[in-house]
Parts: structure tokens; C-alpha cells; sequence
């Protein structure tokens, strides 16, 4: 039970205690509750290290969709928990900080988008999975950047597709299918949009030996110039393999690699790719949310049933086999990724 003293402390007063007192406090708090902590690879590492599991936006998904715990604590964005939340609706979901939304699913709303849909009456809505509850709930299938491709082909090649909010990844999944009938959301993700050319050039220059690996959210220039184009759990296969990658993502995840793997030389494409957002989640304020319960997501029925089902064809398409993609396939020749295997 919490301490008296405790019940009106503020997140601020929790971060005047030592780091130890904090994980013993979220190990303890985790037990007494049957909580699962899951974190995005964005996140600090002191929330990585206490969480129990560690993913990018497809296998966070696919682990609140499986988890028995009773609650489900998010370390990541606000659509991440609301995501956990359509998946597990009969468990408490909680967030560290309830500000910590992400700006590329601010882009689109869900009024917007019935605009556009009766615009476009013919065109199956794909959103990417970075976007809110009520916007996934006007949408016929969710896609994250694992899987993009595989959930685009899966719709019928003459049917045109409105896809939200990012218009790079949309971009991206176009040039693969080869499809030109993508109507494009024209939002974007600040972190990966601001990635350029020079700094990518200056990182060949000192490391002209090293892959590039470059996140799909990234404007087309970027991608041309890659090795690999993968989602964020894909670098971390990636990084197994390979002794000297260039990784334009999130520093997050680079410096979590760069841990893993000291004697690599793992260099990020940019130094400054950092999400502010991922990063308001604290050691401080996820003790604090474990202790008081807070804050809680929840959700209209109607939004959630409706969204849940867009992000079940998903989950149906990501989670059996289906036939290697042709990045799958150049993995799979690199030795980077199990044949056969049909997870995103
Ligand atoms: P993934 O976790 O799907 O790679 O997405 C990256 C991202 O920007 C999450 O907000
Ligand atoms: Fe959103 Fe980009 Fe931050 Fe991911 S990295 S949460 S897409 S702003």
C-alpha cells in the first residue's frame, strides 16, 4: 500500500529519490498489481532497463494483445496505449504521462478523414498505427512500419487507398507495391522528416564501410541511399549482424545497440533525431503512475470495437505466414532473419 505521505506526492517530489528506490518501488508496485511494463525502443534507457518488454510498435501491440497481466503500463506515445487498450479492453491501461502524444497522429483527425473518405467513397483507409483510437476506428485495416507493405498488398491493386497520416511511409509503400493509386495524408514524423542528406553524407565519409539502415518514416532522398529500409525491430535484427551500421532513426534505439553491442560501431545518422514526446516518460513518473493507478486510458465502446477491428486484420496479416516481402527476402540472403518466417 502506499504511504500516506506518498498519496498527494507529485511526480516531481518522486523524482528526489535515488534511482534504486524508484525500481525497487516500480519492481515491488509491478508484483502487488500483476502489472506489465512494456516499453518502445524510443524510450530512456532507465525505462527500458525496468521494462519487461521492449519492442517497436508491432510487437508492443502484439504483446498487449496477448498479455494475462491485469494492468498494462505503456512506456511510449499516447496512440501505443490506446492501441493496448482497443486490444485488452478488459485490463487497465496506464501511462507514465498523458502529454506524451505523438505529433505525426495529431496530423489527422478523425473528422477529416470522413471528409476526405466521402471525397474518395471507393478507397479502402489504411492508418498507419501512429494515429489516435477515433481516427483507426474510420479505417479499414491499421499498418505499422513492419508491416506497411504486406497490409497494402493485401488490399485488391485497382482499389484506390486513402493512407494516414504519413505521407513518407505512404510514399515508401507506394514505390514497393508499385501502386499510383495511394492518396497520401500529408503528415509527417519531425523526428525522421528532419533526417538529410548531408548528415548522412558525413556519416559515409568517416564510416564508408558501414550499411546504412534507414527508418521508413524518412523522406524518399534518405531511402534511396539506404541498404535497408526496416522498422525499428528490424535494426535491432540488423544490428546483430553486422559489425558497422549507419541508423537513421531515433537515438533511442542507437544508443540502446550501442549498449548491446560495444564493440560495434553502431553511429546514428544524426546525433539530434531525438522524440521529445517518447522521452517525457520518466523512471519518476512511471513509480509515481504505478503507485496512484494514473493515468488511466479509456475509451468510448463504439471507437474502441470499431478500431479493434481495423487492428485485427492487421494483427491476422502480421502474425501467420504469408510470403517473404523483398526486403524480407534481402534479409533473409544477408542471413539476418529466419526463412520462412512470416512475422513482421
Ligand atoms: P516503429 O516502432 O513501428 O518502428 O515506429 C517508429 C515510431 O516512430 C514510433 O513512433
Ligand atoms: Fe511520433 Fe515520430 Fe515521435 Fe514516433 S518518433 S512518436 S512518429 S513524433
Amino acid at each position: 500500500m502506499i504511504a500516506t505521505a506518498e498519496r498527494y506526492a507529485s511526480p516531481l517530489h518522486y523524482a528526489k529519490l535515488p534511482t534504486e528506490v524508484l525500481v525497487e518501488r516500480i519492481r515491488r508496485r509491478k508484483e502487488e498489481q500483476n502489472a506489465v511494463i512494456l516499453g518502445h525502443y524510443y524510450q530512456r534507457g532507465e525505462i527500458q532497463e525496468v521494462s519487461d518488454y521492449v519492442g517497436d510498435s508491432l510487437g508492443l501491440s502484439q504483446e498487449a494483445a496477448a498479455t494475462d497481466a491485469d494492468v498494462i503500463v505503456f512506456c511510449g506515445v499516447h496512440f501505443m496505449a490506446e492501441t493496448a487498450k482497443i486490444l485488452s479492453p478488459e485490463k487497465r491501461v496506464l501511462m507514465p504521462d498523458p502529454r506524451a502524444g505523438c505529433p505525426m497522429a495529431d496530423f489527422v483527425t478523425a473528422d477529416a478523414l470522413r471528409r476526405l473518405k466521402e471525397r474518395h467513397p471507393e478507397a479502402a483507409v489504411v492508418a498507419y498505427v501512429n494515429s489516435t483510437a477515433a481516427v483507426k476506428a474510420e479505417s479499414d485495416i491499421c499498418c505499422t512500419s513492419s508491416n506497411a507493405v504486406r497490409v497494402v498488398e493485401s488490399i485488391p491493386r485497382d482499389r484506390p487507398i486513402i493512407f494516414v497520416p504519413d505521407k513518407n511511409l505512404a510514399d515508401y509503400v507506394a514505390r514497393r507495391t508499385g501502386r499510383d493509386n495511394i492518396i497520401a495524408w500529408e503528415g509527417y514524423c519531425y523526428v525522421h522528416d528532419d533526417l538529410v542528406l548531408e548528415e548522412l553524407a558525413a556519416a559515409k565519409r568517416e564510416h564508408p564501410d558501414a550499411k546504412v539502415v534507414v527508418h521508413p518514416e524518412a523522406r524518399r532522398d534518405l531511402l534511396e541511399r539506404a541498404d535497408y529500409v526496416v522498422s525499428t525491430a528490424g535494426m535491432a535484427e540488423l544490428a546483430e549482424r553486422h559489425d558497422a551500421l549507419i541508423i537513421g532513426t531515433e537515438r533511442g534505439l542507437v544508443d540502446r545497440l550501442r549498449e548491446r553491442y560495444p564493440g560495434k560501431r553502431i553511429i546514428p545518422l544524426s546525433g539530434g533525431a531525438i522524440c521529445g514526446n517518447m522521452k517525457m516518460n520518466t523512471l519518476a513518473k512511471l513509480a509515481w503512475c504505478l503507485d496512484h493507478g494514473e493515468h488511466e486510458i479509456t475509451l468510448d465502446e463504439g471507437v474502441r470495437s470499431r478500431a479493434e477491428l481495423a487492428l485485427r486484420r492487421m494483427l491476422e496479416l502480421s502474425g501467420g505466414w504469408s510470403a517473404p516481402t523483398e526486403e524480407e527476402r534481402k534479409l533473409e540472403e544477408a542471413g539476418v532473419r529466419p526463412s520462412g518466417c512470416g512475422c513482421a
